[in-house]
């Protein structure tokens, strides 16, 4: 069957390839973990989506081939239909809709209890990321454990269960965080950034009732824009508003949700937050970017306003759920918003290089390869 791989270290080494179908028996990360007897699921693949981490993969900035090859797969973000379970799994059956979880647990404590989202370990596995092959490919097997399944009613979006989930531990971690404060009910929110996370963000603050201005570069009205405020948040432009004039205008956020990319919009972020709020990083910015901050003043108003940094990645089994259950709820309260996120479809693995070309095309909120039907 068809693969999409790189050469991990070799800078646009994208490439298809034929690599072996897998079958329901098959272990496909050995050197990780094993699928216990009766336990696998054998997906049809769909549809994958892309970001900007499969870009940097292929830039050679990151990402490692599981060990004794030199290709990785790369997708993470995965969305499929079960072919054949195994004799032990009951979570799911053929022909259900799935998504897969990215992370496989390494040997931490935070591992073994089922929670390799925050594993302790500095080498991290992860499928099509690093040292696990990906999900850009016809089919592919895992342990049940890791499939989550998607509601029927949800299949146009289901590809977007991986950044989903991603938005929706962010989201928790910071309230779950919070709870340090014995009563926190936050008014106000910043989300920087109007791509696929900061959308998804700007619904699920929006749904927990959170008053949301959804900060990007561009002046609107576009598509981004639009969107962010099909979901009843605020749009503002930093070509026309700085984040300190618009903590002036509205007051400063209880909240902040950094999802640009940019290592210096991360510490900017800092110098708006309200007393007692929470700021939220999930950028992964690659490479070395120097800033300059008044560092005295920073640390004098955090430590005076008890103020707290979270910063989350990736998402496990649960998170996926919570990540399904707001774009349920999203689904139902904003009809038809979220899937105008769906911007970019790629008409199959055979197209790779046109969806590495759409990957940097800026106003592309989500890629996605349409890889079966
Ligand atoms: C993925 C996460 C992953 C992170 C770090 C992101 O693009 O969505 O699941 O943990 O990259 O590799
Ligand atoms: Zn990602």
């Amino acid at each position: 069957m068809k693969a999409v791989a790189v050469l991990p270290g070799k800078p646009n080494s994208v490439h298809l390839r034929e690599i072996p179908t897998p079958r329901l028996a098959d272990q496909p990360h050995p050197h990780v973990c094993l699928i216990p007897e009766g336990r696998g699921v054998l997906v049809k693949v769909l549809q994958i989506g892309v970001d900007a981490t499969d870009r940097e993969i292929n830039e050679a900035l990151y990402g490692n081939a599981p060990p004794g090859g030199e290709h990785l797969v790369i997708g993470h973000e995965s969305f499929g239909q079960v072919l054949e379970v195994g004799d032990k799994v009951t979570e799911v059956k053929p022909g259900d809709f799935v998504s897969c979880t990215v992370r496989r647990p390494g040997g931490s404590l935070f591992d073994q209890i089922g929670r390799n989202d925050i594993t302790s370990e500095e080498v991290y596995y992860e499928r099509g990321i690093n040292l696990c092959h990906g999900y850009l490919t016809e089919h592919f097997v895992d342990d049940a454990e890791y499939v989550v399944k998607v509601p029927q009613n949800l299949k146009h979006l289901g590809v977007l269960s991986e950044p989903a989930s991603v938005c929706a531990k962010a989201i928790e971690q910071a309230f779950l965080a919070q709870q340090r404060l014995q009563v926190w009910q936050p008014k106000r929110a910043f989300v920087l950034g109007a791509g696929q996370i900061g959308l998804l963000a700007t619904m699920m603050l929006k749904l927990r009732n959170i008053d949301v201005y959804t900060v990007a570069t561009r002046p609107g009205p576009h598509l981004k824009s639009e969107i962010a405020e099909a979901y009843g948040a605020t749009y503002v432009s930093t070509k026309q508003t700085s984040l300190a004039d618009l903590a002036q205008q509205v007051g400063k956020p209880d909240l902040i949700f950094e999802a640009t990319g940019n290592a210096e919009v991360c510490f900017r972020a800092m110098e708006t937050l309200a007393h007692n709020g929470a700021l939220i990083w999930t950028s992964i910015t690659g490479g070395k970017y120097d800033v300059s901050v008044d560092a005295a003043k920073i640390n004098l108003e955090w430590v005076l306003g008890n103020k707290l940094l979270v910063g989350s990645v990736n998402g496990n089994r649960r998170h996926f759920e919570l990540g399904l259950q707001a774009l349920s709820h999203g689904e139902l309260t904003y009809p038809g918003v979220t899937g105008r996120i769906l911007t970019n479809p790629i008409a199959g693995l055979d197209h790779y290089a046109e969806m590495m070309h759409q990957l940097e095309d800026k106003d592309a909120l989500k890629v996605f390869v349409n890889v079966g039907e």
